[in-house]
């Protein structure tokens, strides 16, 4: 029998909802294998929510589907209408400064000026007229966070955007995401590898498995986040246990350091 839902998953955009994300028995498949079978998931305006995963587990797959540049082969998606995506990699055009890297495709004045708001929300005012490559990779990466931030998303999607980065600059996009999040108030959905990254940052985080959400936990913890908060502790044990890695790091450390002594 047909699904009623078939046939129905090119993404609808929403004005009417105060939700950024719904999406009803999601499925897509590459050839035999369901890589999202039957997600349900729904995200209000505002919400910030990490994804964690096993690598080939279906993360950007999600991404793409709430970007809408990819179609689900079955159930319904129904989207905010702004979107922007932020990746892993800049994806600047090294043939164009930075501002234009902005506003790619606009060069009125209007426009510049409003490639140059947002590359002073991300501190970049002084490269606004660099070229790509003499950028450093949290620059770079900043100009994509402009970039995706000008057009004023409900839905901001980042795929993995801090994963090559070094650990202090990774902690400096920490706080800037923080603060763009405060003060624009879109929708987030970040995947990420890295479990403290997760909890540090969002309000739920989602763990993928098997084409499904095997976990949904909110996040009740006060901002800023310390690591060293003991719910910090517990939420970690539990989203390794869930990501198929029994022994968490402090512990095995701890267990290290007594079998030394
Ligand atoms: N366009 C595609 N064609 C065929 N297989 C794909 C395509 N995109 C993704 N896949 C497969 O779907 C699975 C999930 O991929 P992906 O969403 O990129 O995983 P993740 O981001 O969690 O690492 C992988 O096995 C990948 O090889
Ligand atoms: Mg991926």
């Amino acid at each position: 029998m047909r699904s009623p839902d078939a046939g129905a998953a090119g993404a609808n955009n929403m004005s009417q909802t105060h939700n950024a994300v719904e999406l009803r028995k999601v499925l897509r498949r590459f050839g035999d294998r369901k890589v999202l079978n039957q997600i349900d998931l729904t995200l209000r305006a505002s919400e910030f929510v990490a994804v964690l995963g096993p690598s080939g587990t279906g993360k950007t797959t999600l991404l793409r589907i709430l970007s809408g540049l990819d179609q689900a082969d079955g159930g319904s998606v129904r989207l905010a209408a702004s979107r922007s995506v932020v990746f892993q990699e800049p994806r600047l055009v090294p043939a164009k400064k930075v501002w234009e890297n902005v506003v790619l495709g606009e060069s009125s004045r209007e426009a510049q000026a409003a490639a140059l708001r947002a590359l002073e929300e991300v501190g970049l005012t002084k490269l606004s007229h660099a070229w790509p490559k003499t950028l450093s990779g949290g620059e770079a990466q900043r100009v994509a966070l402009a970039r995706a931030l000008v057009h004023e998303p409900k839905l901001l999607l980042l795929d993995e955007p801090f994963a090559s980065l070094d650990a202090l600059t990774r902690i400096r996009m920490h706080e800037l995401v923080q603060q763009l999040w405060a003060r624009h108030q879109p929708a987030v959905v970040l995947v990420t590898h890295d479990v403290d990254e997760a909890i540090l940052l969002a309000d739920r985080v989602l763990v993928l498995s098997n084409g499904q959400i095997a976990l949904d936990v909110q996040v009740n913890l006060p901002k800023p986040r310390r690591k060293t908060h003991p719910e910090f502790d517990r939420l970690r044990t539990q989203l390794l246990l869930q990501l198929g890695v029994t022994v968490p790091r402090e512990e095995a450390l701890a267990g290290e350091l007594a079998e030394a002594a």
